[in-house]
């Protein structure tokens, strides 16, 4: 019965440490829940993602990886392929034509979104 104690209050201090360890491990967040330690990238390396099925834009100083949704865009693949690897905010906000995405493709949007764009080196 002492052994089953001992044992119970051994795991039960290592438990204690195993979460604060993944505590101090975890990145931090601000009050609006967003990680801190968010991924930033530069230009050159959003130009590398520029294929059909590797395609990352920026938006409005975010960047987003598209290539899940690409197959399901509305358009023809011509008028959205173009832009995978660039900075694309003007045609994401006219389509080409002068007509902003609606709402639903803004809530959309923000579930590719994997950090933000880096200022250009000077
Ligand atoms: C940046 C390049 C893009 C261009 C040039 C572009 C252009 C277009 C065009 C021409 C249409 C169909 C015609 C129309 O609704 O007027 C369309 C519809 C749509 N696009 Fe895009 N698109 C782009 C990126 C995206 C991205 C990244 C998303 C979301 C992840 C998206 C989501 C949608 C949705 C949901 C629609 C249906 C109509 C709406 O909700 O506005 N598009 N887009």
């Amino acid at each position: 019965m002492r052994r089953l104690y001992v044992l119970a209050t051994a795991l039960f201090w290592l438990l204690v440490a195993a979460f604060w360890a993944a505590g101090r491990w975890w990145p931090a967040a601000d009050e609006t829940g967003t990680a801190l330690a968010e991924r930033s990238f530069a230009p050159a390396e959003l130009a590398r993602h520029a294929l059909p099925d590797d395609c990352w834009m920026a938006i409005r100083g975010q960047v987003y990886d598209v290539s899940a949704y690409l197959p399901e865009h509305p358009s023809r693949p011509g008028v959205v392929l173009p832009w995978c690897g660039k900075e694309a905010t003007e045609a994401y906000e006219t389509k080409n034509k002068g007509r902003p995405h609606s709402a639903q493709a803004d809530e959309l949007l923000a579930r590719y979104r994997i950090g933000r764009l880096a200022a250009d080196r000077p």
